[in-house]
């Protein structure tokens, strides 16, 4: 008999599957759920592609780090539009996807037992991968409106404590966290000793004016901030699995240790294509920022027509509504509801660490205007039919 008994038995299970089977199961259910981009990778990465294949020697093991072309790129990409410069105390390691950046930086910072603080609402994979590497996730929550609160995370930290860790804009509220925010955790961080890990996933996301932040930028922050980015969403490009971080120089040799027995190299024809995808650069996420922020808008229009029926705050970043449904429904059921009788797909809060409530993540990223109309309508319909408690 083989024991059954593993370090994974503590890990949640990822809840994207889950809800990707009863979604299976009822064909024509519009997804509200996945967090990804409705476009497809730029022109240029075809012409990097077949770049690749002008070199035999790029079916061989690359730099465990990442192609030094991929690598100048991203360095350049970092000085001009993040305010990061790359020198002697800081470095940029090429991962598949910032999922395996978070995963490098955990690893390679603790010990088993350490914490991590999470700002609740977390992004699953967060808490999945601190749990993975025998870590704890310490979770404070953030505000009534989803922000950070800075006195509550300093009186979470411990002995044990390694980093804090921010998303911003944020998966999976859409919050953006403000310059004086931000460089107040990075301070805090500094001055315990603890690492600020930055997960900028969604940097080019924004709207109504709102202003991405990198702390890597702040002054003295270099030693103690890691700053993950990733192209899956800029570049419409997630299956492609490309991110990479930006980390003190301390940890580069952890880090490669990591990913040297992981994965070896990201895979270097993704790297290629990634290369292109950033001479194709922001503006191409910007082209097609437009069309987004018009679904956001029927998104946000429509949770509002529900009244007390749910709360959310409209958020100014990601691709996300977080929105708190009045009723006394799981966030699990009321997601298994919609989906069954109204058609529609949302992904369930308590995946994001709250067990109190009943909340969904609605993703609008992927959606035509026009599906996004109907999704919304449906999810309207299906919330407007709920006997919630308090009316
Ligand atoms: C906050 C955040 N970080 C990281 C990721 C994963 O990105 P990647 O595809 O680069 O692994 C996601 C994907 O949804 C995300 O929301």
């Amino acid at each position: 008999m083989m024991r059954e008994q593993s370090r994974m038995q503590a890990v949640q299970s990822p809840i994207i599957p889950v809800v990707g089977e009863l979604i299976r199961q009822h064909p024509g259910t519009i997804s509200l759920g996945q967090g990804v981009v409705y476009y497809s990778p730029p022109p240029e990465v075809e012409r990097s592609l077949s770049e690749f294949f002008t070199n035999p020697e790029n079916h061989k093991y690359k730099s465990v780090q990442g192609i030094p072309p991929l690598r100048q790129a991203i360095a350049a990409k970092l000085l001009a539009e993040n305010g990061i410069a790359i020198a002697r105390d800081n470095c940029v390691v090429v991962t598949a996807g910032s999922n395996m950046a978070f995963m490098n930086a955990v690893l390679a910072m603790t010990r088993p037992g350490d914490e991590l603080i999470l700002l609740a609402p977390y992004y699953f994979n967060h808490e999945m991968a601190i749990a993975i590497a025998g870590c704890r996730a310490v979770v404070v929550a953030t505000d009534e409106n989803y922000q950070p609160r800075p006195d509550a995370i300093a009186a979470a930290i411990t002995d044990r404590t390694r980093a804090v860790v921010t998303i911003s804009p944020n998966n999976p509220t859409g919050t953006v966290y403000s310059e004086a925010t931000l460089q107040q955790l990075n301070s805090l961080c500094r001055d315990r000793g603890l690492y600020h890990i930055s997960d900028e996933a969604y940097e080019y996301f924004t709207y109504e004016g709102a202003r991405h932040v990198s702390p890597g930028s702040f002054a003295n922050s270099s030693e103690h901030t890691i700053s993950l980015y990733s192209l899956s969403k800029a570049y419409g490009f997630a299956s492609w699995r490309i991110g990479y971080m930006v980390i003190p120089q301390h940890l580069l040799t952890a880090v490669k240790k990591v990913q040297d027995t992981i994965l070896i190299c990201p895979p270097v024809i993704s790297q290629y294509a990634a290369w292109g995808a950033l001479q194709a650069g922001r503006a191409y996420c910007t082209h097609h920022l437009s069309a987004i922020a018009s679904a956001r808008q029927i998104v946000l229009n429509a949770l509002g027509s529900l009244g007390d029926r749910c709360t959310f705050t409209p958020a100014d970043g990601a691709f996300y509504a977080f929105v708190k449904a009045n009723t006394s429904l799981s966030s699990f059921d009321l997601v298994k509801y919609l989906i069954e009788e109204h058609g529609v797909a949302a992904i369930p809060g308590d995946t994001f660490g709250l067990e109190e409530g009943c909340y969904l993540r609605v993703a609008y990223g992927a959606l035509s205007e026009e599906t996004a109309a109907t999704g919304i309508e449906r999810l309207v319909r299906g919330m407007r039919s709920l006997s919630s408690p308090t009316l």
